[in-house]
């Protein structure tokens, strides 16, 4: 059994998902002046979506949650707050998903508070319809039971953490039982995550969490 569901997520995928929610965009017949990325989840799709709808107008706010993979804290906080004159134009506000939908309302609200912008709308990848508190105006894939969208750009963060959990609970472990308790837990087969699954091991023994012993990964610190 799986203690986390996760989607491993391509690349990929990234581009074939935002293409097809731009094309969404576009069959709406409404087109953004200035996209805005939610930092940090935003910044890819907010990229690629400039590139399908011709937008040349990118910026970014700093919206979120204090993140652990998969463990949601339930407060928001904006970060690195600035003031801008948006009026007479319409903002496309992007984030990667939907979740609790927290950290999207309080950069919409932030954004039209403070740049009043004529119009704004949100698109995202994901929506976990049964959590979420918000509704995109256009999203791509509704997710109506919850997993962790493992996303390209967090996976060296995501299976340090997933380890990390897992050294949590076992003190001593070979790489081989460590790679079977991996699957157990997460439903990824460590193959799947080429060099990162190495990088992660390395960065959790820099952190002096972790060192290799006699063959076998052994926890130093209570985690
Ligand atoms: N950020 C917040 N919720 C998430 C989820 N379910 N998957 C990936 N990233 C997230």
């Amino acid at each position: 059994m799986v203690k986390v569901k996760v989607k491993l997520v391509s690349w990929e995928e990234i581009v074939d998902w935002s293409m097809r929610l731009a094309e969404n965009i576009r069959a709406s017949g409404w087109r953004p002046d200035v996209v805005v990325a939610v930092a940090r989840g935003g910044y890819v799709p907010a990229r690629l979506l400039c590139d399908f709808l011709e937008v040349t107008d990118l910026l970014s706010v700093q919206s979120q949650h204090w993140v652990e993979a998969a463990k949601m804290a339930d407060k928001a906080i904006l970060r690195y707050p600035y003031k801008l004159d948006m009026s007479g134009h319409k903002v496309l506000l992007v984030d990667d998903i939907v979740d609790t939908g927290e950290s999207l309302m309080l950069a919409r609200e932030y954004i039209m508070r403070e740049w009043r912008p004529q119009e704004l709308r949100i698109a995202t990848l994901q929506w976990i319809s049964p959590v979420a508190k918000i509704k995109p105006d256009y999203f791509l894939i509704e997710v109506k039971d919850w997993v962790w969208f493992q996303y390209p750009w967090t996976r060296l963060e995501d299976v340090t953490q997933f380890l990390s959990r897992i050294f949590k609970e076992v003190r001593e472990v070979t790489e081989e039982d460590l790679k079977r308790l991996f699957e157990e837990w997460y439903g990824i087969h460590p193959h799947e995550l080429g060099a990162y699954w190495e990088m992660a091991l390395r960065r959790l023994e820099s952190k002096g969490l972790l060192r290799k012993a006699d063959g076998k990964y052994v926890r130093i610190k209570e985690q």
